[in-house]
């Protein structure tokens, strides 16, 4: 009998053999191949496993039983015009990339208050640069904005070493020791309690350039920001005129609208910015298999898929 064929875009054609390898042991009855294999039969894929499929691909696989996003967020799988939304969308959401995020957002909020910027241009530079770093953790409110998988841990990470942590949603949110806040109607008050406020909202039409002017404004003056969602949400012009101007008084972002970064973009080089390359929490690829090889277990038993992506919410 032929095995069912599981499509890989993810890494690039050259990420494939440690693809392969993973799946070989944890889900042998699968023929695992790169997407743009063309002696696959299209009839004979049942599974794909992507980040960024060209749109118009997926909807031309007419036995498609499961998207599997390779991230948390699937963006770039569910703004494909023809995506066949009878099929499930399955978000990456393993214990593993919660982890990960929390350590890189405490990492963050960490460096925002200890002033790794300029620690790191001194070293670079050779320059003994005594300074005393004033906050502490016990003394910062970290605002999170979007409080789900990832921002949830985060959260918990932030409160063990110290920090006060406030959280905004779509909906409201329990979360031990993390005040609520819901929506639009909320969101002022939020940002006026945040030292620093973190961005873990996923791509929408609603979260698009949300981090601009207006809310920068709303912000206490001095704070910092951190963005781990998406570069879509910020507006980077007026996070660098928040930078000069004091109204922020530090920033550490991870996703851009352009990525990689261009090399000549000024965010490299501002003193008051921490530019990380889109690697706040990325899991392992034998961990991300084996989280989908469960997955088409329990869907070949006929269950439930879990972290599916909703059309109508967006996420
Ligand atoms: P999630 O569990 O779906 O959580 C999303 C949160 O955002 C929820 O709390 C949701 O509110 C809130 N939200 C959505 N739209 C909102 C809106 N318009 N206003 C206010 N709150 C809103 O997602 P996740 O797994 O935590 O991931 C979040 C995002 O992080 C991903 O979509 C991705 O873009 C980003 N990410 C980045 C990296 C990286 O390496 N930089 C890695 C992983 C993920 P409700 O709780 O009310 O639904
Ligand atoms: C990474 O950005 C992800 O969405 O998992």
């Amino acid at each position: 009998m032929t095995k069912p064929v599981l499509l890989v875009k993810s890494g690039g054609e050259a990420a494939m053999p440690e693809w392969q390898r993973h799946f070989a042991i944890l889900a042998p009855d699968l023929d695992v191949r790169w997407w743009d294999d063309a002696t696959v039969d299209p009839a004979a894929v049942r599974y794909v496993l992507v980040w960024d499929p060209e749109p118009g691909r997926l909807g031309r696989l007419p036995k498609l039983e499961v998207i599997f996003g390779s991230g948390a967020g699937v963006d770039f799988i569910a703004s494909d015009p023809d995506l066949p939304r009878h099929v499930p969308l399955v978000r990456m959401a393993t214990p593993g990339a919660a982890q990960r995020m929390g350590e890189y957002v405490t990492w963050a909020a960490l460096s925002l208050l200890k002033g790794a910027r300029r620690i790191g241009m001194a070293q670079a530079a050779r320059r003994w640069d005594y300074f005393e770093p004033e906050q502490t953790a016990t003394d910062t409110t970290v605002g999170i904005m979007g409080l789900g998988h990832m921002g949830g841990a985060a959260a918990r990470m932030l409160q063990g070493i110290g920090f006060t942590v406030i959280g905004w949603s779509r909906t409201p949110k329990e979360v031990p020791g993390v005040r609520s806040f819901v929506a639009a109607a909320e969101r002022g008050a939020f940002l006026a309690m945040s030292d620093i406020v973190v961005c873990l909202l996923p791509a929408t039409p609603e979260t698009r350039g949300i981090l601009s002017k207006p809310l920068l404004d709303g912000m206490k003056d001095g704070a910092a920001l951190v963005n781990v969602g998406r570069g879509s949400q910020q507006r980077i012009e007026d996070i660098l005129a928040a930078l000069d101007s004091g109204k922020l008084s530090g920033a550490v972002l991870d996703v851009f609208e352009q990525e990689p970064l261009p090399p000549e973009h000024p965010a490299w080089a501002h003193p008051k910015l921490l530019v990380t390359s889109h690697l706040a929490s990325l899991p392992p690829r034998s961990e991300r298999v084996a989280y989908v090889a469960k997955l088409i277990a329990a869907h070949e038993r006929g269950e439930k898929l879990p972290n599916t992506y909703d059309h109508d919410r967006g996420y």
